[in-house]
C-alpha cells in the first residue's frame, strides 16, 4: 500500500481546524501549529474553539487515535516532520479594505527557516484567502530568501483556496464541489492532486489545475459573485417595494428556475455579513484599484449591502414615527443561522441606529448572545427566550432566520407585544397570514 503523506497545518482557525480534523479523520497523521497556546490546549483535549456541526466528534476521535496533535508555535517541527504543509492563518482587512498579510508573511519566514534545515522536497500550500499575486510575489520570495533554496526545485509551492461555509464547514471539507490547485511547479501540484484523489476517493470532485494567481482569483471571484447575487436580489426587492402587490420571493423563485441563474443565493433580506463576503469584496476592489481598474459592479455590490440593513430602521419609523423611548425587539443576532459568529452581522448597524435614535433594544438569539455582549455591552438588554424578547415591545425586527423563529405564529407576537408590529427582514413569514393579523412589513413586498 502507498504510504500516506504526513501533513501539517499552520493556523487552526475555522479553515485550519476543519482541514486538520478532516485529514486526521481519514487516517492521515496531522500536526497542527498555532501561536495561541490556549487554542492548542483545547484542541489537544478534543474541544473545538468554535461551534461547527460534526467537528467535535471527529476532533475527539482524531486526538484519541493519535492522528492529530496540536503544537504551540512549532512551524519548524511542522515542516521537518511532515511532507506537506497547509498555511491557514488569518488575512484580515486593513482600514482601507486592502488585505493585511502580516500573519502570512511571518508564517512564510518561519517556514523558510525550517526549509533551510530540510533536505527532502517539501510542499507548502497557501489555503488562506490572499489577493492575486500574493503567493508568487510575497510568499515565494520570502521562502527562497529564508531557506536559501529554489522554489520549484528544492521545495514546492501551491495555492489551494477553500470554499467553506460556516455552519457546514466541516461537512464542506469532507464533500467539496470542486478542488482548485494553483501550483508554481508541476511536482507540487501533482503531489497535492494525489492527496485529494486519495482523500475524496471514491467520489473525487472536479480538480482544476492552474497558476497560483488564477487560484487566488477563483476564490475572490466566487465570493464576489455570491455577494453580487445577494445585492442583486436585494435591489430587485427594493424595486418590488415600490410596486403594489409585487413580491420578490415569487420573482426569485421564478428566476431561479432558469438553469443559467439557479435558485441559490437569491434570498432577499437585510444583506450579507460574516467573515468572508464583506472582507473579500473589499479586498478584491482594493486589489483591482491597485492594478488601475475601478470595478464599478463590485462597488455597487458593497454599497447596496451597506444600505440594506438600514431599511429595517426606515420600516420601524414608518410605523412608529419616532423611535425615542420605544421598545424594539430584535430576533436574531448571529450573521446567519447555525453560528454564533457576529462578524459584520447586519444586526450591528441596525442596533447602533436604533440606539442613536433613542430606542430601547432587547434582543434574543439562540446561541450568539454571549458574543453580542462583547459588542453591545450593557447598551441593550438580552432576552432568554422569544417570549421574553417580545414582551411589551412596540415593534419586532426579525434579523436572522433561525429555525425556531420560523415556527412563530401571528398570535405569538400579538399576545406578547404592546403593539403588534413585525418587520420580517429575512422573508420567513407568509405575508397573507401575517398581514391579516399584524401590522406586517417585509423586505421586497409591495404594499
Ligand atoms: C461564505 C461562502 O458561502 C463560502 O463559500 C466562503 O468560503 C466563505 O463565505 P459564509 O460566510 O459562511 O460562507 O456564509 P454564507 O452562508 O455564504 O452567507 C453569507 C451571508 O449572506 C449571510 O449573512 C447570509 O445571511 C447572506 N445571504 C446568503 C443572503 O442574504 N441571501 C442569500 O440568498 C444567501
Amino acid at each position: 500500500m502507498k504510504k500516506q503523506p504526513r501533513i501539517s497545518v499552520i493556523g487552526v482557525g475555522y479553515v485550519g481546524l476543519c482541514t486538520a480534523v478532516g485529514l486526521a479523520s481519514k487516517g492521515y497523521q496531522v500536526l497542527a501549529s498555532d501561536i495561541d497556546a490556549e487554542k492548542i490546549a483545547k484542541i489537544n483535549k478534543g474541544i473545538p474553539t468554535f461551534h461547527e456541526p460534526g467537528l467535535q466528534e471527529k476532533l475527539t476521535e482524531s486526538i484519541t487515535k493519535g492522528n492529530l496533535k496540536g503544537l504551540v508555535n512549532a512551524i519548524d517541527r511542522a515542516i521537518l516532520e511532515t511532507e506537506l504543509t497547509y498555511v491557514a492563518v488569518g488575512t484580515p482587512s486593513k482600514p482601507d479594505g486592502s488585505i493585511d498579510l502580516q500573519y502570512i508573511e511571518s508564517a512564510a519566514v518561519s517556514i523558510g527557516k525550517a526549509l533551510k534545515l530540510k533536505d527532502a522536497y517539501h510542499v507548502t500550500i497557501i489555503k488562506s484567502t490572499v489577493v492575486p499575486g500574493t503567493t508568487q510575489n510575497s510568499v515565494k520570495p520570502i521562502l527562497e530568501r529564508e531557506s536559501k533554496k529554489k522554489c520549484g526545485k528544492d521545495f514546492g509551492l501551491c495555492m489551494n483556496p477553500e470554499f467553506l461555509r460556516q455552519g457546514s464547514a466541516f461537512q464542506d471539507t469532507l464533500n467539496a464541489d470542486r478542488v482548485v490547485i494553483g501550483s508554481y511547479d508541476k511536482q507540487s501540484g501533482d503531489k497535492l492532486e494525489d492527496l485529494y484523489k486519495e482523500f475524496y476517493s471514491p467520489k473525487v470532485p472536479p480538480i482544476i489545475r492552474t497558476t497560483l494567481s488564477t487560484a487566488e482569483l477563483i476564490k475572490y471571484a466566487s465570493n464576489a459573485m455570491l455577494a453580487t447575487k445577494i445585492s442583486f436580489i436585494n435591489t430587485i426587492a427594493n424595486i418590488c417595494e415600490k410596486i403594489p402587490r409585487a413580491d420578490v420571493k415569487v420573482v426569485a423563485t421564478a428566476m431561479g428556475l432558469d438553469k443559467r441563474i439557479g435558485p441559490l443565493f437569491l434570498d432577499a433580506g437585510l444583506g450579507y455579513g460574516g467573515s468572508c463576503f464583506p472582507k473579500d469584496v473589499k479586498a478584491l476592489i482594493a486589489c483591482s484599484e491597485q492594478f488601475g481598474y475601478i470595478p464599478e459592479l463590485l462597488n455597487s455590490t458593497e454599497n447596496v449591502n451597506k444600505k440594506q440593513p438600514l431599511k429595517a430602521i426606515d420600516f420601524c419609523k414608518k410605523h412608529l414615527k419616532v423611535l425615542e423611548g420605544k421598545k424594539i425587539a430584535i430576533l436574531g443576532l448571529a450573521f446567519k443561522p447555525d453560528t454564533d459568529d457576529m462578524r459584520e452581522a447586519r444586526v450591528i448597524p441596525i442596533i447602533n441606529n436604533l440606539l442613536s435614535e433613542g430606542a430601547q433594544v432587547i434582543a434574543y438569539d439562540p446561541v450568539a448572545t454571549s458574543m453580542a455582549k462583547t459588542i453591545f455591552k450593557d447598551s441593550i438588554c438580552y432576552a432568554n427566550s422569544v417570549t421574553d424578547c417580545l414582551k411589551k415591545a412596540d415593534c419586532c425586527i426579525l434579523v436572522t432566520e433561525w429555525p425556531e423563529f420560523k415556527k412563530l405564529t401571528p398570535d405569538d407576537f400579538i399576545k406578547n407585544m404592546k403593539q403588534p408590529i413585525l418587520i420580517d427582514g429575512r422573508r420567513i413569514y407568509e405575508p397573507k397570514e401575517f398581514s391579516k393579523k399584524l401590522k406586517f412589513t417585509a423586505i421586497g413586498l409591495g404594499q
